[in-house]
């Protein structure tokens, strides 16, 4: 299912935390997308606007668009709130901001825990991010205990490696088993080992940037051609008089990753959700695939000394 991702300003990770949305920006661009039909809506307490995400939700339940029941929405644990005792008040300030009983989905962000305290960015006095000791397997049984308590249906992870995903579920009395991981997934970036694993564990990947990010050089790695300029895309999109957006997304939608498109333009918004009449042929399927470049946009750098950094890896 297509969805609309809540992120503040052009990045996820981006370290200006302070770069938010203009208020009243998310607010509408969730009201108007769930009028538009999406239904699966991935916020995060880091993003900082979940009071506007829960405020359009609301409402739109309240004017008999939607039931609760139909709406998917996704939290995040911040890296911030890794130790056990922290986690289960940090899901309840993404309750409060929204002001929801229940998420469906909340996964634990990155693997990489940071210093907890009011500061969501810690840092020496030289710069440097301030880590902390990471327990997976520790958070994960407090977000068990939260699920156990009825506060998330459902229970995942993002930015997680093969061998951080294999820490969870070989971890003695697992209860939970993580549903999904989020990660970075477009035609340049297939992933096509994790992926594999992840069926085989019956984890969905949802990629995130799935159309190659805003590009922004303060935290995209730009080594990468813009994908929506690839002229495979642009040709195969012609043929279907679509935009190579909505080919990038349909790419991901036909073999089984969930796209959460990030976008606070109305125009953009609405070409995101209108992928569902048309589809791509086999052959398509491969050479979309065959564009696969194994560079990430989103790498990450300045945690990769974090001692779970998880794209030292291969997958
Ligand atoms: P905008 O919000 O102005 O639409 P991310 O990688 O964080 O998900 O960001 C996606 C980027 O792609 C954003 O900069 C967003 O900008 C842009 N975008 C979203 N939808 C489209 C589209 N259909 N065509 C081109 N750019 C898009």
């Amino acid at each position: 299912m297509a969805c609309i991702d809540s992120t503040v300003c052009s990045g996820k990770y981006t370290q200006i935390i302070y770069c938010q949305t203009p208020k009243g920006t998310t607010y509408e661009a969730v009201k108007l997308a769930i009028e538009i039909g999406y239904r699966h809506i991935d916020g995060a307490l880091v993003y900082f606007n979940e009071h506007e995400v829960g405020q359009a939700i609301r409402e739109k339940i309240a004017d008999g668009t939607v039931k609760r029941e139909d709406i998917f929405y996704c939290g995040k644990l911040w890296n911030t709130f890794h130790p056990p005792e922290l986690v289960r008040p940090a899901l309840e300030k993404t309750l409060e901001a929204l002001q929801l009983d229940y998420v469906d989905l909340y996964i634990i962000e990155m693997p990489t825990a940071f210093k907890p305290g009011d500061n969501f960015y810690p840092r020496d006095e030289i710069g440097k991010y301030i880590y902390h000791e990471t327990d997976l397997c520790a958070t994960w049984e407090a977000l068990e205990a939260c699920k156990d308590a009825g506060l998330v249906k459902s229970l995942g992870v993002s930015n997680f490696n093969k061998r951080q995903l294999e820490l969870i579920f070989n971890k003695p009395g697992l209860k939970h088993k993580p549903v999904s991981n989020q990660v970075e997934c477009h035609p340049y970036f297939t992933q096509p080992k994790l992926l594999e694993y992840c069926r085989e564990k019956n984890i969905v990947i949802v990629g995130y940037s799935p159309l190659g990010t805003s590009r922004d050089p303060s935290w995209v790695n730009v080594k990468s051609p813009p994908l929506l300029e690839d002229e495979l895309l642009t040709s195969i999109a012609k043929k279907y008089r679509k935009t190579t957006a909505q080919v990038c997304l349909r790419f991901n939608i036909q073999r089984g990753v969930v796209v959460i498109p990030k976008s606070f333009n109305p125009a953009r918004i609405t070409e995101n959700f209108d992928i569902f009449d048309f589809s791509l042929t086999e052959d398509e399927m491969k050479a979309v695939e065959n564009l696969n470049k194994n560079i990430r946009f989103v790498e990450l750098l300045m945690w990769s000394d974090h001692p779970e950094y998880p794209f030292h890896d291969k997958y």
